[in-house]
C-alpha cells in the first residue's frame, strides 16, 4: 500500500518530463531523401526504419484503377521535422501522421511528409497515406518493366530493384526490412493473392470479396507483391509442414503441373541444404506467358510469368534464403542473391545424378553450350561484385560468374568446410542484410583459408578468369 502511493508521484513526474521533452525543446531536422545506394542512390529514406506496413488496396480489373492505404508504422532514428516516402505516379488523396493532418509535396518518385509537430529520435510513429490510381509500370535502367504490370484482366505488383513505388509508398530500399498485412479487396470471381499466409477470405458485399495476407517475418519492399486474377488455387504441405499456396492463371495451369508439383521436395532439398526454410509459407504465382520479362522472388511466393520449369522454381525458392532472408545491403551486392541462386542450380542438377558442379564450372570455363546454355554467355564481361552501372546489376556475370565464385571458394577449401559455409551464412544473417564485405570476412573466418586470391581474380577482377 505504501509503495503504490509512492510510485504514483514517480510515475507522473516521468510523464511530465518526457511531455517536455516533446514539447517545443525537440529540433526535428529532415530525413535524407535517399540512403545513397551504390546504383539507385534515391532508393530508400533516411531517418527512420520501417516497422510495420499495413496496406489496404482495393483493384477492380475492369478499369484498372487502385484505391490504397498504407498505414507505415516506423521508428524516428533521428528527430525529424519531415521525412521521405519513395512513391511514384498515383495520386496521393491525403496523409496523416500519429492521426494529425500532414503537409506533404512531391518531387519526381519522392514523397515528402511534413508531420504536424516534429517526431523524436526513437519515437514510434504511425503514417498513412491515402492513395488512388491507374497504377503503371516502372521501367527500370535495364529496360525491363516492374512496378504494376496489367495482362488481360490479371495484374500484378513487383518490384525488383525500385518498381514497389510505382504500387505502394515506402521506404523502398533492401537494407530497410519490415512485416506486412496486405489486405486487398477485388470482385467476386477474382482471387488475389500476396506474401506470406492467407488470414481470412471473406465476401465484404457489393460483389466484392477481401484477402487478408499477413507476412510475419521482415521482407524487403522490393519483394512485395499482389496478384489479382482468375487464378486456379492449390494447397499442400511439404514433407516437413511448411504450407504451400499455388495461384495459376487457368492457362498455365496444365503447364505449370509438373514443376509445381516438385516445390515441396525443393522446399526440403533447400532446408537440408541451406539450413531451415525461412518463412511460414511456400508457394507460387503463376501469370499468363509474358506477362513480364523474368521471374521474381516475391518472399514466399515467386511470380512466374508462364508456366515455370522445375530449375526456375528451384532458382525462385533458393532466392528465399539468399536475398529474400539474407538480403544484399546495396544493389551493387546482387550477386550475393544471384549467384547464389544459381550455384543452388547446379547444386540441385548434381544431389539427383545430372551434371556435376565442378563439370559445369568446366563448361563455362571452355564456354561449352552442350553443358549449359549459359557458359555460351559474356559471364566473364565484368566481376560480379562490381557490375559497371544499374543497367548491370541483372546480367550474366552476376549469375554465372557469381555462381563461379562460390565454386571457387568450394575448390579452395573441400566440400564439408563448404556447405557449412552455406548454411552458416544463411543463419548468422537470417533475416537481415549482408554485403559482399561481410560476405568475404565471413568466409575467411569461417573456412580458416586464405581466399584473397578468389576475391580478387573471380569477385572484383577485370577481365575473363582462365580457372
Ligand atoms: N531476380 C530475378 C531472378 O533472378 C530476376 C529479375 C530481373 N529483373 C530485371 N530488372 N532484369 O529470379
Ligand atoms: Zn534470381
Amino acid at each position: 500500500m505504501e509503495l503504490k502511493r509512492l510510485a504514483v508521484p514517480a510515475v507522473t513526474a516521468l510523464l511530465v518530463l518526457t511531455t517536455g521533452c516533446t514539447g517545443a525543446t525537440v529540433q526535428g531536422r529532415p530525413g535524407a531523401s535517399g540512403l545513397r545506394d551504390p546504383f539507385f542512390p534515391r532508393a530508400g529514406n533516411g531517418g527512420y526504419q520501417v516497422e510495420h506496413y499495413a496496406l489496404d488496396l482495393a483493384y477492380d480489373p475492369a478499369d484498372g484503377r487502385l484505391r490504397g492505404t498504407a498505414v507505415i508504422t516506423a521508428r524516428a532514428e533521428q528527430g525529424l521535422s519531415s521525412f521521405n516516402l519513395d512513391f511514384s505516379g498515383l495520386k496521393v488523396e491525403g496523409v496523416d501522421v500519429q492521426g494529425a493532418r500532414a503537409r506533404y509535396n512531391r518531387t519526381g518518385s519522392e514523397l515528402t511528409v511534413r508531420p504536424a509537430r516534429d517526431l523524436k529520435k526513437g519515437e514510434v510513429f504511425r503514417t498513412t497515406v491515402d492513395y488512388a490510381g491507374r497504377p503503371k509500370p516502372v521501367v527500370d535502367p535495364d529496360g525491363s518493366e516492374e512496378g504494376w504490370i496489367t495482362t488481360g484482366d490479371a495484374a500484378v505488383g513487383v518490384g525488383e530493384p525500385v518498381g514497389s513505388m510505382g504500387w505502394f509508398p515506402g521506404n523502398h530500399h533492401p537494407s530497410d526490412k519490415a512485416t506486412y498485412d496486405v489486405t486487398v479487396t477485388v470482385p467476386d470471381g477474382y482471387e488475389a493473392v500476396s506474401n506470406g499466409e492467407l488470414r481470412s477470405r471473406r465476401a465484404v458485399g457489393e460483389g466484392r470479396t477481401e484477402f487478408a495476407w499477413h507476412s510475419p517475418e521482415p521482407m524487403a519492399g522490393y519483394l512485395a507483391t499482389v496478384a489479382v486474377g482468375k487464378f486456379k488455387v492449390s494447397t499442400g504441405r511439404t514433407p516437413s509442414g511448411v504450407a504451400v499456396y499455388n495461384a495459376v492463371a487457368p492457362g498455365e495451369a496444365a503447364g505449370s503441373a509438373a514443376a509445381l508439383a516438385r516445390l515441396p521436395e525443393i522446399v526440403e532439398w533447400g532446408s537440408a541444404r541451406f539450413g531451415p526454410y525461412p518463412f511460414g509459407s511456400a508457394g507460387s504465382i503463376v501469370m499468363p506467358a509474358q506477362t513480364l520479362g523474368y521471374a521474381l522472388e516475391t518472399q514466399t511466393k515467386p511470380v512466374y510469368s508462364g508456366a515455370p520449369d522445375e530449375e526456375l522454381v528451384l532458382h525462385e525458392v533458393a532466392h528465399q534464403w539468399f536475398g529474400n532472408s539474407v538480403s544484399p545491403a546495396s544493389w551493387k551486392d546482387m550477386w550475393l542473391n544471384e549467384g547464389f541462386a544459381t550455384y543452388a542450380e547446379w547444386l540441385w542438377s548434381e544431389d539427383r545424378g545430372g551434371v556435376s558442379a565442378q563439370r559445369r564450372f568446366e563448361a563455362f570455363l571452355a564456354g561449352d553450350t552442350g553443358v549449359d546454355r549459359g557458359a555460351g554467355e559474356d559471364w566473364g564481361a565484368f566481376p560480379p561484385a562490381a557490375p559497371p552501372d544499374a543497367a548491370h546489376i541483372s546480367d550474366a556475370p552476376v549469375y554465372y560468374r557469381g555462381a563461379m565464385v562460390l565454386h571457387r571458394i568450394r575448390q579452395e577449401v573441400g566440400d564439408g568446410a563448404f556447405f557449412a559455409l552455406l548454411r552458416g551464412w544463411a543463419a548468422d544473417h537470417r533475416h537481415g542484410n549482408a554485403s559482399t564485405a561481410d560476405f568475404t570476412a565471413y568466409a575467411q573466418r569461417l573456412t580458416g583459408h586464405d581466399l584473397k586470391k578468389v576475391w580478387d581474380v573471380w569477385l572484383y577482377g577485370a577481365g575473363r578468369p582462365k580457372g
